[in-house]
């Protein structure tokens, strides 16, 4: 066995050689700092200024100063375009302020007694407690006796099934003198009607009297016809809260990645060709350019190479249009299983959309309400069965279709428009002389001609 303080021989030549030679160590490259994923954040969350500025002025700094937010906050968007990146963001940055954060999940809150239960504070109202005789009881006007003690029979009414909105509301309200409270509910299309009506009510009421209290939700566009049914006039209270989000245009998705690279403390520059490269292929699904970000730094053979330039992205093309993809064979299944149109669930429908797109002038073309209701006709033709509402809604649904206002829509990604018209094709779901005069295929993006 090895002495532990010994360097073995061969150790010792090598390093004596590298040392004549002056080969220095090669320093570790830093772990990659994108990590393309469901509700990441990126190192660098890009084209979201003014988002964060609304969510920063109106909710984070009237908190922090024991103030309700001037309104409540939606994020209504597609697919995959950063809600959830950005609900996250602004957790990190409410604990930083000392925020209580409720996080609710709309699908598993039954009734609203499960919803009093969830935003109640628990191990909150037991610190609170602690501290309440040193801090808070001046706070609260030394009327209220221990926090911990009004909370926990708050919630064990609560768990009984005994408590009412107002017992409540007149609980969180006090929790809210201790700590103001941020409710945060991301997937909000699934909230029960019930559930989201007693919960704006009583935010509002909550805000009413002055308590620090604030909502923000995010979800999918089907958000609003969950909240329609809950006849809540949350929708109307929003005005500047409701934040849109969408793909990222070329000067965002260039920070992104440029920006992204810097995350790992290492002297990468990026060339603004390469970027633009990057932005043409990912159309500015934020998704797509947190794939490019962690192939190209992979791919990056640092120190050697300090800078990202055209032929890095060439050389890592073919991988990132791979995991595309894969991402798309999911969308392809939820078409393809897609209930009420038949064996082939909605693929033909989206075939003919996509056809009809493409047709038009390339798949990043606005198209009409209109012409989109023929071409689901078409589709629907195929299928032999399926109501006309029942598929645009479920392409909205999947972010295929993304309202543009005016009665105009467009692809909510516009690769997926040629990746399904081809995958229809070549799985024989819709005629092969569909895709005539059509090019189907994916290219690596082009250098700029200067
Ligand atoms: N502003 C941004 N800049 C760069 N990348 C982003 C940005 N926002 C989100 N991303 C990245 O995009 C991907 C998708 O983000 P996220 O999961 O938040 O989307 P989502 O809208 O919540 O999707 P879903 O509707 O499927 O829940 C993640 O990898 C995330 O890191
Ligand atoms: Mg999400």
């Amino acid at each position: 066995m090895p002495h532990a303080g010994k360097v073995s021989l061969g150790t010792r030549l090598h390093e004596s050689a590298s040392k004549l030679l002056g080969i220095r160590r090669k320093a570790a490259k830093p772990p990659n700092p994108f990590t393309p994923g469901p509700g990441r954040i990126p190192p660098c969350l890009a084209g979201r200024d003014g988002q964060i500025r609304v969510l920063t002025e109106a909710l984070l700094n009237r908190l922090s100063r024991q103030a309700p937010p001037p309104h409540d906050v939606a994020m209504v968007a597609q697919r995959g375009v950063g809600k959830t990146a950005l609900v996250h963001w602004l957790q990190m940055e409410a604990e930083r302020h000392d925020i209580r954060i409720v996080n609710l999940t709309p699908r598993e809150l039954p009734d609203t007694r499960e919803l009093m239960l969830q935003t109640l504070p628990q191990a909150d109202a037991e610190a609170a407690g602690a501290r309440s005789e040193r801090e808070t009881t001046a706070r609260l006007g030394g009327a209220a006796g221990s926090l911990a003690a009004l909370v926990s029979q708050t919630r064990r009414s609560a768990s009984e099934g005994r408590l009412s909105p107002q017992a409540w509301r007149d609980g969180m309200e006090r929790a809210s003198k201790v700590r103001p409270c941020l409710i945060l509910s991301d997937e909000a299309q699934h909230f029960r009607p019930e559930v989201a009506g007693a919960l704006f009510e009583g935010v509002q009421k909550m805000q009413g009297r002055g308590f620090p209290v604030a909502l923000v939700i995010a979800g999918t566009p089907d958000t609003w016809n969950a909240l329609g049914r809950a006849g809540a006039s949350f929708h109307d209270r929003l005005g500047k809260g409701q934040l849109s989000l969408g793909l990222l245009d070329e000067a965002a998705s260039m920070l992104a990645v440029g920006e992204g690279v810097k995350a790992s403390d290492l002297d990468i520059e990026a060339d603004g060709d390469a970027l633009r490269m990057v932005h043409a292929d990912s159309q500015g699904y934020p998704y797509f350019l947190q794939v490019w970000g962690e192939a190209l730094y992979d791919n990056l053979d640092w120190p050697n190479d300090r800078r990202l330039t055209p032929s890095h992205v060439e050389a890592v093309w073919a991988k990132v249009n791979g995991v595309r993809r894969d991402y798309y064979s999911s969308r392809w299944r939820e078409m393809a299983d897609a209930p009420g149109f038949g064996p082939v669930g909605l693929v033909p429908v989206c075939a003919a959309v996509a056809r009809g797109v493409l047709r038009s002038g390339g798949e990043d073309v606005v198209v009409s309400d209109a012409e989109v209701d023929a071409w689901v006709a078409e589709g629907l033709g195929i299928c032999g069965t399926g109501a006309l509402k029942d598929a645009r809604r479920l392409m909205r649904h999947m972010g295929f279709l993304v309202n543009a206002g005016d009665g105009l829509c467009c692809a909510g990604i516009p690769s997926l428009m040629r990746h399904t018209l081809r995958a229809a094709i070549t799985a024989e779901r819709v005629p092969s002389s569909w895709g005539d005069g059509l090019d189907l295929e994916a290219h690596p993006p082009e250098r700029s001609a200067v």
